[in-house]
């Protein structure tokens, strides 16, 4: 019914993935999929289109209705209209949130780490403290102890990635109420990234966001969602804030003032018709998704020394390559694959594999993948 092996071809359309290297590297860096978008969609975007005219727009009560009843499908989170604040992106916003603790008050978050999570700290002129992840039973995981460690009476704001990029760790209940145990006793703001809630592979684990827990949680947490990584219309920039404290909220967008300009109104478009009628696709990615990846890793189980741990959610696989006692990014970009290269995400000696793209083209990733290691 969903063509997920269906080729596309990307080299036209002025993409940032495709369009980093030559034609004959496959990239497999930035997070974003080599699938068309739901036909739901498209057709909602052409039907758009055909409109003509794309003047100031204003998000409308039935996107809004969408996104809750997503929300509460997806999540059993039930969320309230007036807890949404939308932004052009889940970056914009954690460079906002940022902006909303004094500059002498310090960023806490961990690494290795998507890098927007060093970055916007520094972009707004806001010291940042970094700690490791560690690796337990094969799983990333929180180093509680090492967080304590670092907190500071200055730090106010902890920065949180959930589902976790790169490593995709799906926090537990039991891990997220011992943040929350941290949060309360340091009196910490929360921004909790959930931009790849959405994309849980292994049935067995649950996307809890973090603002559900309890009101305590809710009161100090600005969850970031969006439709981009979800439905792969990352193009379209269109994400939202979901803050249930109303103080909060308005420190949040009077940091954003004007200096968001807010989603365009073909992300509106597109955000509300997959939040409508987008499940099944969805669940039919989840399932190619979980496929892929296990692609991935049985390649890395055959290739050693490289090193898989498990994961439950994303299709970006954090893959160790420090057995290899060679710059390993380099190392395949000579063999014709892009990936990302762990040292921006503060990993060096990994590499981030993003198998979100048709079999056919995975199987040539990793082939040649095979060939470099030889
Ligand atoms: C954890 C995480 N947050 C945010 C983003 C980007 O969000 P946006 O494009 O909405 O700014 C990404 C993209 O890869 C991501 O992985």
């Amino acid at each position: 019914m969903f063509d997920f092996d269906k080729p596309t071809n990307r080299l036209t359309t002025h993409t940032e993935k495709w369009g980093k290297f030559d034609p004959s590297i496959i990239p497999a860096w930035v997070a974003d999929m080599d699938f068309e978008a739901p036909k739901c969609v498209v057709d909602a975007l052409k039907k758009r289109v055909e409109h003509g005219i794309f003047g100031y727009t204003k998000v409308d009560e039935e996107l809004v209705d969408a996104t809750i009843s997503f929300i509460k499908r997806q999540h059993n989170w039930e969320i309230k209209k007036e807890w949404l604040t939308w932004v052009s992106g889940v970056v914009p916003s954690m460079n906002i949130a940022c902006k909303m603790i004094e500059s002498n008050q310090r960023v806490l978050t961990t690494s290795p780490i998507y890098p927007h999570f060093y970055k916007a700290p520094k972009m707004t002129g806001r010291e940042v403290d970094i700690v490791r992840l560690t690796c337990k039973e094969n799983r990333w995981t929180l180093d509680f102890d090492a967080l304590e460690a670092a907190i500071t009476p200055q730090t106010k704001l902890f920065m949180l990635c959930n589902p976790y990029n790169p490593g995709g760790t799906v926090f537990t209940c039991k891990e997220l109420e011992r943040l929350r145990e941290m949060a309360k006793k340091h009196d910490l703001l929360i921004v909790s990234d959930e931009i790849h809630a959405d994309l849980i592979l292994n049935p067995k684990a649950k996307h809890i966001p973090i603002a559900s827990i309890n009101d305590d949680l809710a009161n100090r947490t600005i969850t970031l969602m969006a439709p981009s990584k979800t439905f792969n219309i990352a193009g379209l920039n269109c994400s939202y804030a979901i803050i249930p404290n109303p103080s909060l909220k308005r420190r949040f967008e009077k940091a954003m003032g004007k200096l968001n300009g807010g989603v365009n109104l073909l992300g509106l478009t597109a955000a509300k018709a997959a939040y409508k009628d987008g499940d099944e696709w969805l669940k039919a990615l989840r399932e190619y998704l979980a496929q892929n990846l296990t692609l991935v890793q049985d390649f890395v189980k055959n290739h050693p020394p490289l090193k898989l741990c498990d994961q439950d959610a994303t299709f970006l696989a954090w893959i160790d390559c420090s057995g290899l006692k060679t710059n390993p990014y380099e190392l395949f970009l000579e063999y014709g694959v892009a990936l990302s290269d762990g040292k921006d995400f503060l990993g060096e000696g990994f590499v981030r594999l993003n198998f979100g793209c048709p079999k056919d083209t995975l199987k040539e990733i990793l082939n040649r993948m095979s060939k470099a290691l030889k």
